[in-house]
């Protein structure tokens, strides 16, 4: 644990000398609470950052700049034109999220610098100190440059000051972001995502990511030598990593900072670094939960292509709405919909699917009017397989059936290891495409969850119609795969979800999966699947099970469990090992509980001082049943009631792989 080490607040800049005696000038921006420290300075006129967090060095002096084409050195050869520094501190406000209003409050130092040689170019870096961490980014102003930019690398790095463990998943696979989550140094590592948490040897929690993605390619980090991380931008298929005309602005290079695991879920500096909301409070942006037919095909009961056992048919249509009606929902989702779809639905091919014809046996005006009898609207679909130039000529077509049907929602899929069978989908092309497809979305009234799509940076702040995405290693894998370890959920909320909210698709109460495939299953307690509703933050939630295996009363707490919040706090958690989270319900006084394991069992001890103080609740606990863990009985869920009040302690007891959930409903 590491004890506070706060300095007082710095925000100008001071003086000193370099390493080689050389005079330079070193310019400081410190956080509002002068938590953490930006330190600027031109070493042998190449420009370097260096991040203190109290009195530690987290960040030693690191590279910053570019190669440009034909060998040009963007990285050395500067001079200081200008430092400005200045201080920004609102309270703004999600129209949905996992905390109402966010205090968005930094310390910003902007430094121009131009080179000394013949092309004069001028270069703009804005750093910003918050005291959850710290952001920088590059601005190209534009300056009468005749030729296309091209980016052949970013050179910036991040040298940590000490080694630490990193919790990472590989970049460039065929999988996308779909592995498992490894531990080992940072020391050790090949090329990797962000989010990357790195816990360091002093304890620090540390989390590298990026914000405002807009028009350049994603970050992946490299380690080449020591603790040195270094950018690595994904490229075009043909080696540039960046092209653009006149001006660029490059997204938030970030580092949260944290003392305790949870500081860094608790941490908004994400969206805080991105645009106010462009589009206001859409009506036709709704957080809710939702049922599928979806998860009977990824356990093989049906298919997703016409057939004997296709998925997608009218009377499944129309029996799962009659389920979603009486059990108080609004919306499903139903996959394989549309024509195209094929056995090899997954494969990496040109997929040739259609976004406004019906699959034989569905009939989508009959569905899509059954639904509005019964109150339930369907959530669109559309799989590209990632074939995006078959999207792009049907994408209109496709989101005005919708538009005309008054469905408001739609999951769009890009399976497949590259775009168009030919650019990764992190790269700038695959940046702008999904920044494209969400502002198209948008026209036609509609909110987008996307699946295997480029990682979050924080849309969701300019674009509430952003509502969530996959972008991780999901509930599915359990279906047909050698499925997901207890830890991969007890990592995923301090890595991937801090970049935003995951469409993981929990809610599979049947952990055993019967009607599935042999020997597959889901790596956890039913009382866990319940708690992930907390634990895990998304607007839009998924009650992924077959709809017979709802017929429990540990369903009640599925029923009851929001989507939208007013605010959330982390109570404990260790990384890859066990996280408590509450959440206070946006619409109500009653607040909610969540709490995971790894395949350790463990008792945990909840202080209740989240609660109104004034105030007396029925916690309604839904918690492993005796004995129960992965293997034991898993599905067995102890609900209990008690009175509590803000001053008492609840213990609980997880089993291994287990979880508890709790509404404290306000009496
Ligand atoms: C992968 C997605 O993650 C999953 O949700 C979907 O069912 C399949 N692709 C089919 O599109």
């Amino acid at each position: 644990m590491i004890k506070k080490l706060i300095l007082p607040a710095l925000l100008l800049s001071i003086s000193i000398g370099n390493a080689q005696g050389k005079k330079t000038k070193t310019y400081e921006v410190a956080s509002p609470e002068g938590k953490n420290k930006i330190q600027f300075q031109l070493v042998d006129n190449a420009p370097k950052y260096s991040v203190n967090h109290g009195k530690i060095q987290v960040i030693t002096p690191s590279d910053m700049g570019f190669m440009l084409k034909n060998n040009e050195d963007f990285s050395k050869n500067f001079d200081v034109v200008k430092v400005e520094n200045s201080t920004f501190d609102e309270t703004w406000q999600q129209v949905w999220g996992e905390k109402k209003k966010i205090r968005n409050h930094y310390n910003q130092m902007v430094v121009k610098l131009q080179q000394k040689n013949a092309e004069k170019r001028k270069l703009e870096i804005q750093f910003r100190a918050y005291d959850d961490g710290i952001a920088f980014r590059y601005v190209y102003p534009k300056q009468g440059t005749k030729d296309s930019i091209f980016i052949m690398d970013e050179k910036t790095t991040f040298n940590l000051k000490e080694d630490g463990k990193a919790w990472w998943i590989p970049a460039y696979k065929e999988n996308r972001y779909e592995y498992l989550y490894k531990d080992s140094p940072v020391s050790t590592l090949d090329t990797v995502h962000t989010p990357l948490t790195v816990e360091s040897k002093s304890g620090l929690k540390l989390s590298f990511h990026e914000a405002n993605l807009i028009d350049y390619a994603s970050t992946t980090l490299v380690n080449n030598t020591g603790t040195q991380l270094k950018t690595d931008l994904v490229p075009w298929a043909d080696g540039v990593k960046v092209r653009v005309k006149d001006t660029f602005t490059s997204s938030w290079r970030t580092l949260q900072i944290g003392e305790n695991a949870g500081d860094l879920i608790e941490s908004y500096l994400i969206l805080n670094l991105n645009e106010p909301n462009k589009l206001g409070n859409p009506s036709y942006v709704k957080p809710f939960k939702y049922f599928g037919i979806w998860w009977a095909m990824h356990i093989g009961k049906y298919t997703f292509w016409e057939g004997e056992k296709q998925g997608a048919t009218t009377d499944h249509a129309k029996d799962y709405i009659d389920f979603t009606a009486k059990e108080g929902l609004h919306h499903l989702l139903i996959e394989g919909w549309n024509k195209g779809w094929t056995p090899a639905w997954y494969e990496n091919k040109m997929h040739m699917f259609s976004f406004t014809q019906s699959a034989d046996n569905f009939d989508l005006d009959k569905v899509v009017e059954y639904g509005k009898e019964k109150g339930v609207e369907l959530i669109g679909y559309h799989e590209t397989g990632s074939n995006l130039i078959n999207y792009m000529k049907q994408i209109d077509a496709g989101f005005a059936l919708y538009k005309k049907l008054g469905i408001h929602t739609v999951k769009i899929g890009h399976v497949g290891s590259k775009l168009n069978m030919k650019e990764w989908h992190h790269g700038q092309f695959g940046v702008n495409y999904f920044r494209y497809v969400l502002q198209k979305a948008a026209e036609y009234d509609l909110a987008v969850f996307y699946h295997e799509p480029i990682k979050d940076t924080g849309e969701r702040r300019t674009y509430p119609n952003m509502l969530a995405r996959e972008a991780a290693r999901g509930q599915e894998y359990n279906a047909w795969s050698e499925g997901n370890p207890p830890n991969h959920v007890v990592i995923l909320p301090f890595t991937r979800m801090l970049s935003g909210p995951m469409d993981y698709t929990p809610g599979v109460l049947d952990v055993e999966i019967k009607q599935g495939y042999p020997g597959k299953r889901v790596h956890g307690t039913t009382a866990q699947q319940l708690a992930m509703y907390v634990c895990f933050y998304s607007p839009i939630q998924m009650l992924a099970d077959l709809p017979e295996n709802y017929a429990v009363p540990a369903f009640q707490f599925l029923k009851d469990v929001p989507t939208d919040w007013t605010d959330t706090k982390v109570l404990n958690a260790e990384i890859g090992q066990y996280i408590t989270t509450a959440r206070k319900d946006r619409n109500s006084d009653d607040w909610y509980l969540g709490s995971m394991t790894n395949e350790k069992a463990r008792d945990i001890s909840v202080p209740l001082t989240f609660l109104d103080s004034k105030a007396t609740y029925e916690a309604q606990i839904y918690a492993d049943a005796e004995g129960t863990d992965e293997t034991h009985n898993p599905s067995a869920v102890a609900i209990s009631k008690k009175t509590v009040k803000a001053s008492d302690v609840l213990k609980l007891h997880l089993g291994g792989a287990g979880g508890t959930a709790v509404r404290f409903k306000k009496l």
